[in-house]
């Protein structure tokens, strides 16, 4: 899989999410205080994917030691103890100790939120994880982390309030300095790309007023998204909406094509019927990469759902939590219909196929909502009909679609 498979580029989970707001808080702000529903799909994915990735990738890498860096860790957990991306990610390096090396890089430039997350980095050091934490800006600290990620492979997780770490850092610093596409040089980026700064930054283009930090701004929006070209983009779109559609689309097929590696977009809100805060873009040059993490996104997603339902009110004989079973399997019908139609449509086209070789079109309109287990499911209902000589028993990926 490379750039050029545009099926899976173009490919927009949409699900909901939280907003951080745009600006650098520390420790203190109320984002820190408690964890938003939201953020569960967030921090679902980074739990989901991270140990399949280092455990797939370590297998090739000296000593297992496969790279983590969190370039915009924050304070480590929230206020109440709920663990943030650092306290979570530290976990499961210590879970997976026996068979890889976890090896965690976490950056904060905020003090108070830098201390809160050294103290952290220091209780999992003492029970033997391998982690640093390190203060200031992650554009400071890049060079070294790849530096320390030479021969291993790595996976960063980019998640700014605002404007991340610039287009160059990305292609040229963090992809450009690792060759190969697999193994040892595996390369896989998480990246936090913000709409609420889009639509703000953006609005600056039709204001006429000026204002200090007006330039500077758009001069930082144009070095996130390697160049002006962003601009006409939000001049030439209706509204923010298809602006932000746009400009996300635009920016992932760049990254893209500039580094070999295709991207997932996944649309988060605060509520379903919100606009976007911000997309997780996520970028690998390996198709098993893609595999892996529609398995982590439709996983998370039944946990955000889940974290999402309404409090049981008192007096009520029912609450929404009694139905959630019964809606999730209802759901995974619905796939399971999509899958086999999708299945159906590529042996009417091009005869035999395998599944690994198709997974965009096996998964049109429900790539990143399902998962492995309903393609089995849908081969098997296919071959308990006839429709197909393949049983659906084995490897998922390594089916053989035949007629019947
Ligand atoms: C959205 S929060 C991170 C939340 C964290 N990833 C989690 O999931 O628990 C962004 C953090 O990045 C920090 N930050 C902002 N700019 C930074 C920079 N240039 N380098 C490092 N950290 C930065 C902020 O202080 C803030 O704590």
């Amino acid at each position: 899989m490379d750039g050029s498979d545009e099926a899976l580029e173009d490919a927009v989970l949409d699900v909901s999410g939280e907003s951080a707001g745009e600006t650098g808080l520390d420790s203190s702000s109320p984002f820190f205080v408690s964890k938003k529903a939201a953020a569960v799909l967030k921090h679902g994915i980074l739990k989901q994917y991270v140990v399949p990735f280092a455990s797939k990738v370590g297998r090739y890498a000296p000593d297992g030691r496969v790279v983590y860096l969190d370039g915009y860790a924050g304070p480590g957990r929230y206020e109440d103890g709920t663990p943030g991306s650092p306290a979570l990610i530290l976990d499961e390096a210590a879970r997976i100790a026996d068979f890889r090396r976890l090896d965690c890089y976490f950056v904060e430039k905020q003090r108070k939120s830098y201390g809160s997350l050294a103290t952290l980095v220091g209780e999992a050091q003492r029970k033997g994880v391998s982690a640093h934490a390190l203060k200031g800006k992650v554009e400071i600290h890049l060079e070294q982390v790849l530096e320390r990620a030479k021969g291993a492979p790595l996976f960063a997780f980019l998640d700014p309030f605002g404007l991340g770490v610039s287009y160059d850092a990305l292609t040229n610093q963090i992809f450009g300095s690792r060759r190969g596409s697999t193994g040892r040089h595996a390369t896989e980026i998480l990246l936090n790309f913000n709409a609420n700064a889009v639509r703000r930054i953006g609005g600056y283009l039709n204001s006429s007023k000026d204002f200090p930090g007006k330039n500077a701004t758009l001069e930082a929006m144009d070095a996130a998204c390697g160049g002006p070209w962003w601009r006409d983009e939000f001049r030439n779109s209706a509204d923010n909406v298809e602006a932000v559609r746009r400009i996300t689309n635009e920016f992932a097929k760049r990254v893209g094509k500039a580094v070999g590696a295709s991207s997932w977009q996944i649309a988060v809100r605060n509520r379903a019927h919100h606009q976007v805060a911000y997309y997780l873009l996520y970028f690998t040059r390996h198709l098993d990469g893609a595999w892996l993490f529609g398995e982590a996104v439709s996983l998370a997603q039944v946990e955000w759902r889940r974290a999402l339902l309404p409090p049981p009110e008192n007096g009520m004989l029912f609450s929404a939590a009694d139905t959630f079973d019964e809606e999730e399997q209802q759901r995974e019908k619905e796939w399971v219909v999509a899958i086999r139609r999708n299945i159906q449509k590529l042996q009417r086209d091009i005869g035999s196929f395998k599944i690994d070789d198709h997974l965009p079109q096996v998964m049109s309109g429900v790539l990143g909502e399902a998962r492995q287990k309903h393609i089995r499911a849908a081969v098997k209902e296919l071959y308990r009909e006839g429709k197909t000589g393949c049983n659906g028993v084995g490897d998922v990926r390594k089916l053989r679609i035949t007629g019947a």
